[in-house]
């Protein structure tokens, strides 16, 4: 899994993946934000239709924004709207076993949800920070637990966040639902990563557990100036890109 946020990238991103998150990190590395916490509907509508509109294979996960899964009622209106307004094929939302009931709503209602434990991004303000979860014995028995009243109350898989590595392996032992890691260690059913921060376009920080394929940013800063230069030398447009 690797996150899209509109029609170009999902559509070089489709034949090489399965699933396609359409995450709210876009909000902190698209729209520079500090956190994910101001992401709102209407914008991640808006991305998850670009992304619909050029995958061919992948399946689309879209992001539930902070404040949009806050009761029963609210999550399923805005569930249902994701369905309707775009070709999403599951919502995901973060919280562990105190939103069971929800997800079993949301499940009841034919909505697909994944859950998300561990480091909960949208937790960053009441929590102070972002911090690796599951270091103590009960913090690691409450994920094992969170992740399994998850999956009892219809979740169809689990996105396991900054944990250690031990946490992500016994709760993929526990559960029988797919499990897909970020900075979870390798013991997960399958992996996912921010595009931006795989790529090199993303580097005002990088978390530990992120790999660079590319330095992009780097690349993309060279093309750009060569290109300036070579308008203000007169190099470019020459003859051969000229009608
Ligand atoms: O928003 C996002 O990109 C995510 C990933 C960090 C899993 O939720």
């Amino acid at each position: 899994m690797i996150t899209a946020y509109d029609a170009l990238f999902a559509s070089i991103f489709d034949p090489y993946v399965d699933m396609i998150l359409v995450g709210d990190s876009l909000n902190m590395s698209f729209s520079g934000k500090p956190d994910t916490l101001s992401a709102e509907m209407d914008q991640m509508i808006y991305h998850t239709q670009a992304v619909c509109r050029k995958v061919k294979r992948s399946f689309v996960l879209f992001d539930m924004p902070f404040g949009t899964y806050i009761n029963d009622q609210i999550a399923l209106e805005n569930a249902v709207r994701v369905y309707r307004e775009t070709e999403a094929d599951a919502i995901k939302l973060e919280g562990g076993k105190e939103k069971a009931k929800l997800i079993r709503h949301l499940s009841d209602n034919a909505i697909a949800v994944f859950g998300h434990i561990g480091l909960k991004p949208q937790s960053v303000r009441s929590e102070g920070g972002y911090a690796i979860k599951g270091k103590t014995e009960p913090e690691k028995a409450e994920i094992i637990e969170n992740a399994m009243a998850l999956e009892e109350a219809g979740a169809v898989a689990l996105i396991i966040e900054g944990v250690k590595p031990d946490v992500a392996q016994e709760v993929t032992r526990r559960v029988s639902i797919p499990t897909i890691g970020i900075g979870a260690g390798p013991d997960c059913d399958g992996q996912v990563l921010v595009w931006s921060d795989m790529l090199g376009f993303f580097d005002e920080f990088m978390p530990k557990f992120v790999k660079q394929y590319m330095d992009g940013g780097t690349l993309v800063r060279e093309a750009v100036q060569r290109y300036a230069s070579e308008v203000k030398s007169g190099l470019f447009p020459d003859e051969n890109h000229s009608y």
